[in-house]
C-alpha cells in the first residue's frame, strides 16, 4: 500500500535555509579531503606482535582456534623476529607454551632460566635485532591448574605468587628482555617489580602493566594456543576485573603508575574501548589496548565464510584503538597489518 502522506519537494534553497550552510559531507566529497581531515592515522608504530614458543626445533604448529597464527620454535621466533624488524614492528611478546609434564602447583619452571622464553629471548638478542623484546610475567602457563598465581586449596595467594613473578622477571630480564609485561592481576606486583629489577641492575627494564586486565571469555584461543584450556580449574574472577567496572580500572592503572609502570595496558580490547579513553583521559600516560584472541578468532572466521571483509575489517579495528585513545596496539594482526600499510592502501 502506498502512503498517502506527502513531503515537501526539497529545493537547494530550501536546504540551504534548514543549514545555514553546513554541510559536512563536504569534507567528505574525496579521497584527497578525506586525508586532509583524518583525525587519526594508524602505523606500524602502533603495532605490537605476540609470538607463540613451543619446544623443538622448525617448528610452526598451527593453532586451530587462530587461523594463521602458529607456535614457532626458538629457531623460526627468531626468524618472525627478524620479519617484525623488517616490517617496522617496533616490538614483540613471547608467550610460551609449556611441555605439560614441566607444568606443577607452583609454576616451577617459570623460574628456570633455560625456558622457552628466556631461551627465545637469548637467541633473539643475540641477532642483534632492532626490536623490542616483551615478556609475560604470570604463572599460568607453567601451572598444572592454569592459573596465574600459587593456590592455597582455591585461593590464590596473592603476596606468596609476588615474591615468585619477580623472580621470574629477574631471569627474564637478565635473558634480555626490554619490556617486562605483569598479566597476573595481583596486587601490588608492579611496585614489587620495580623495586626487584632496580636492586639487581635491570633499572632500564621497562614495565607494561596489564591494568585493566578484565575477567573475559574472549581469551579462549589463546589458552588453546599456551594449553592452559585444558588445564584450567575453574575461572579467573578473584583476580581479574568484572567486566561490568570502570571505575576500578581508573584505580587499577592509578595505583600501576603510582607503583612505577611506565606504560598501561586495557585488556580485551574492542568491547573495552571506553576504558582505554578513560584511562588515557585521566592519566595521560602510554596507554596500549591487546585486541585478543577472541576478537581475532571473531574476525577470521567471519571472514572465512565471507561475511565481513576481513582485511577491511582488521583495518578498521585497529584504528577504532587509535580513535579511543591507544598508543599502540597488541595484535595478532600485526604482521598484516604492516603489510598492508607498506603497500599503501
Ligand atoms: C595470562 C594471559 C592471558 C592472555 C595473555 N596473558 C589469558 C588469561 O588471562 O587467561 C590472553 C591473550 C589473548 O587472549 O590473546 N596471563
Amino acid at each position: 500500500m502506498t502512503s498517502s502522506f506527502r513531503s515537501p519537494a526539497i529545493t537547494g534553497a530550501h536546504m540551504d535555509e534548514i543549514l545555514g550552510g553546513r554541510r559536512l559531507r563536504r569534507n567528505r566529497k574525496s579521497d584527497w579531503s578525506r586525508r586532509l581531515v583524518r583525525e587519526n592515522t594508524l602505523t606500524t608504530d602502533d603495532l605490537i606482535w605476540p609470538l607463540f614458543i613451543v619446544d623443538g626445533e622448525n617448528v610452526r604448529e598451527p593453532v586451530p582456534s587462530m587461523p594463521g597464527v602458529v607456535r614457532l620454535s626458538v629457531d623460526e621466533a627468531v626468524r618472525e623476529a627478524e620479519n617484525a624488524m623488517r616490517l617496522s614492528i617496533p616490538a614483540i611478546a613471547l608467550f610460551p607454551n609449556t611441555d605439560p609434564d614441566l607444568r606443577d602447583a607452583s609454576g616451577t619452571e617459570a623460574l628456570n632460566d633455560q625456558n622457552l622464553v628466556c631461551r627465545a629471548c637469548r637467541a633473539i638478542r643475540a641477532e642483534g635485532y632492532n626490536v623490542g623484546l616483551i615478556t609475560d610475567v604470570a604463572l599460568d602457563p607453567y601451572t598444572s591448574h592454569g592459573h596465574d598465581g600459587i593456590m592455597d586449596g582455591e585461593k590464590i595467594l596473592n603476596d606468596e605468587t609476588v615474591e615468585q613473578l619477580c623472580r621470574q622477571a629477574l631471569i627474564q630480564a637478565d635473558a634480555g628482555a626490554d619490556v617486562i609485561a605483569p598479566s597476573d592481576m595481583m596486587d601490588g606486583r608492579v611496585g614489587a617489580l620495580r623495586q626487584a629489577l632496580d636492586s639487581n641492575g635491570f633499572r632500564d627494564q621497562q614495565i607494561l602493566a596489564y591494568s585493566a586486565k578484565y575477567a573475559s571469555g574472549f581469551y579462549g584461543p589463546f589458552r588453546d594456543a599456551v594449553g592452559t584450556n585444558a588445564t584450567l580449574v575453574g575461572d579467573k574472577r578473584t583476580y581479574q576485573m568484572d567486566p561490568a567496572n570502570t571505575d576500578e580500572a581508573l584505580r587499577e592503572a592509578e595505583l600501576d603508575i603510582a607503583e612505577g609502570a611506565d606504560m598501561v595496558m586495557v585488556k580485551p580490547g574492542m568491547p573495552y574501548l571506553d576504558i582505554i579513553r578513560r584511562i588515557k583521559d585521566t592519566f595521560q600516560v602510554p596507554t596500549y589496548a591487546y585486541q585478543v584472541s577472541g576478537e581475532f578468532a571473531m574476525i577470521e572466521a567471519a571472514s572465512a565464510h565471507g561475511w565481513l571483509d576481513g582485511e577491511r575489517v582488521m583495518m578498521e579495528s585497529l584504528m577504532a584503538f587509535k580513535r579511543a585513545g591507544a598508543d599502540g596496539i597488541l595484535t595478532y594482526f600485526a604482521p598484516r597489518v604492516a603489510e598492508v600499510l607498506a603497500r599503501g592502501r
